[in-house]
């Protein structure tokens, strides 16, 4: 099979953090690194220890950190396209478990959009942290979430901001333009990154984007952001679209507190068409510094039969020109704010 997401994940672990280093152990300290509203106990009903948590794409580390904070659950399975990825993961577990209780731990190697991870069980937690804009077919994945999860349980996911990345995007182009080419090999490669950024001038927002992202530090990291084989296009407004047309109700965001929604409107009720919009429009504003998290869960009978109709939303075109594209998506963030028919948002948005 020649998937150009599999090789690169083979060829660069991601995260690339060394099998040795194990999470921090204190719950305070894993608290402090996410958000205080990004915990499993505050969306599910039940016992954490009758947990199993399917981890989609799970990378080199992140069920670590999941046994780290939920010891008591009863399983993790941790699926990814990378064997070079799980076989780091394998090893840090292996390590964890001398020093620490461990739930019961298994890999899948197996690439989840074509392929069915679940061997026919139900699962009371699903986490898809920065995988799901790399799949190709996103349409529908939510539907295929849903056969895989228990009809209490609840889903985590985690997505890029689109427009908040703009930055990174144009200074991914201008690499690209400048023939920068992780095939050279290292030494060339960093070589090449450091002679392209040269070339910018001091006040050039591409910059700002190579300073802000802390992924550089590592080959991995600048593939991943940079680099990578496939990123698809879904802008934040439609995955809430598509997972609520898939049957599921929006939770709660488990991002920092800055990039929520609840930052400019507080505990005001919101449509969850309104509540697009306006994280939406707070991505188009480019405000945001983190990945959204999102936590869904299966609708009722009732909520599914109140199906909401979704406008299409319009769409802004990659532009030779970054000012224009910039433009372009403040434009869009004003319209959309002004659907929502909510003062806080007026005023945040639309006051001179
Ligand atoms: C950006 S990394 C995120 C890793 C981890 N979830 C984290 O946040 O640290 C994306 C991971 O998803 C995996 N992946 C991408 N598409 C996949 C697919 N269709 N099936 C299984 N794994 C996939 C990649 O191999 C990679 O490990």
């Amino acid at each position: 099979m020649n998937h150009p997401v599999k090789n690169q994940y083979e060829r660069f672990p991601y995260p690339p953090i060394p099998w040795l280093a194990l999470p921090r152990f204190t719950r305070l300290d894993l608290e402090n690194a996410v958000s205080r509203r990004d915990r499993l106990e505050d969306y599910f009903s039940g016992s954490t220890e009758q947990v199993n948590a399917l981890i989609l794409g799970s990378g080199t580390f992140e069920p670590a950190g999941v046994a780290t904070e939920y010891p008591e659950i009863s399983s993790i399975l941790a699926i990814d396209l990378s064997r070079e990825n799980l076989s780091r993961l394998q090893k840090r577990m292996r390590l964890a478990r001398l020093f620490r209780k461990v739930p019961k731990f298994e890999v899948r190697e197996c690439d989840f959009e074509n392929e069915d991870p679940s061997g026919g069980r139900k699962f009371q937690w699903i986490r898809a942290s920065n995988v799901l804009h790399h799949l190709r077919n996103p349409e529908v994945i939510f539907e295929r979430i849903h056969n895989w999860l228990s009809d209490d349980g609840v889903v985590r996911f985690s997505v890029y901001p689109r427009s908040s990345r703009l930055g990174m995007r144009w200074l991914s182009k201008h690499f690209r333009q400048q023939n920068v080419d992780p095939a050279q090999g290292k030494p060339q490669f960093m070589k090449a990154i450091h002679q392209a950024l040269n070339q910018l001038s001091s006040d050039d927002p591409r910059l700002q984007a190579w300073e802000d992202c802390i992924e550089k530090g590592h080959i991995s990291g600048i593939i991943d952001a940079f680099f990578h084989a496939h990123e698809n296009t879904v802008t934040l407004y439609d995955w809430v679209r598509l997972f609520d047309q898939a049957g599921f109700h929006w939770l709660g965001e488990g991002t920092n507190r800055d990039d929520q929604t609840s930052r400019i409107v507080g505990s005001e009720p919101l449509t969850i068409l309104d509540r697009a919009r306006l994280l939406q429009a707070m991505d188009d504003w480019q405000d945001l510094g983190s990945n959204p998290v999102f936590w869904i869960r299966k609708k009722t009978p009732e909520e599914k039969s109140n199906a909401i109709r979704w406008p299409e939303l319009a769409s802004v075109n990659e532009s030779e020109n970054w000012k224009i594209e910039h433009n372009e998506l403040r434009n869009r963030a004003n319209f959309l704010a002004k659907q929502v028919p909510s003062l806080t948002v007026q005023k945040f948005f639309l006051s001179p």
